[in-house]
């Protein structure tokens, strides 16, 4: 053999070691899931995940090629946890929720926290039509933007593992509720008024708000909305005073609390 095969052969040799322990590595985190879930252990560990990082960071510290291994070192976490996510959800999350109740910052972190894509309702629409939601409504009226948010839904029908961010006026249609159900599991993100006026104080995005941004106007939204949005939710999570990796565990927790009881898909 020349110098090249013999390279190769060690090559190849060193794919395989990688390969084998890809697979070892991945029947690992099916384990570790299984075992949080008959032991009731919260699925998401920050902590862990950063621990993770500085071993990966100090064991590198000097060595060639470091960032090219970090890449690869991501994508296996990556993968690792959409090995999770298809263990646990194969149907979509559909937030709902007032404005400023966290549909968006929750979206997110499943997000990362499960490498599950994300559909911002409200982003796709503005993005299509070229224009701020502000602006549809004015150029337009809402019926148009109402209308080019039950198209979305239902073009959404053909995803799975996607967590849908939908905008606070989606599940008032109940062609929209029926349609998020399909292949999705609802959850309802509520907050006080007062929440959401602090969380809000600096946004300009929500023509509904602009105006108005007061307890007794958005305590009167709220309540007019109420029934609607509860009849949609499979599940109901308070967002007060909750961080966002709390609030992320709630939805995880319950969602499999209630795949438990009914079934992951309706
Ligand atoms: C609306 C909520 C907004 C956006 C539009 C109307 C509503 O979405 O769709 O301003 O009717 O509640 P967010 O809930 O994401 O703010």
């Amino acid at each position: 053999m020349d110098e090249l095969e013999l390279l190769r052969a060690d090559l190849a040799q060193t794919d395989e070691i990688l390969l084998n322990t890809l697979l070892m590595r991945n029947r690992i985190v099916e384990q570790i899931m299984n075992y949080k879930e008959g032991n009731d252990i919260d699925i998401l560990q920050p902590e862990q995940e950063a621990r993770q990082r500085k071993w990966l960071a100090d064991s590198l510290e000097g060595k060639p090629h470091a960032e090219e291994v970090k890449a690869v070192f991501r994508s296996v976490l990556k993968n690792s946890k959409k090995i999770q996510a298809r263990k646990l959800f194969d149907y979509n999350i559909v937030l709902i929720g007032f404005m400023g109740a966290g549909k968006s910052t929750i979206s997110t972190q499943l997000s990362d926290a499960f490498a599950m894509k994300v559909v911002e309702m409200d982003q796709i629409i503005a993005e299509r039509e070229g224009m701020t939601i502000s602006e549809i409504f004015e150029v337009y009226g809402e019926e148009y933007f109402r209308d080019a948010e039950t198209n979305l839904l239902i073009e959404m029908q053909s995803r799975t593992n996607t967590v849908i961010s939908c905008g606070g006026g989606v599940p008032l249609r109940e062609r929209n509720v029926a349609e998020m159900k399909k292949n999705g599991k609802v959850v309802l993100l509520t907050a006080r008024p007062e929440t959401i006026l602090e969380r809000l104080k600096d946004d300009h995005s929500r023509p509904l708000l602009e105006n108005n941004k007061n307890v007794g106007f958005v305590q009167e939204l709220m309540e007019k909305r109420r029934e609607k949005y509860e009849a949609a939710a499979d599940i109901i999570i308070e967002t007060d005073g909750k961080t966002e990796t709390e609030i992320c565990e709630e939805v995880i927790r319950r969602l499999r609390e209630e795949a438990a009881v009914y079934g992951s898909k309706n």
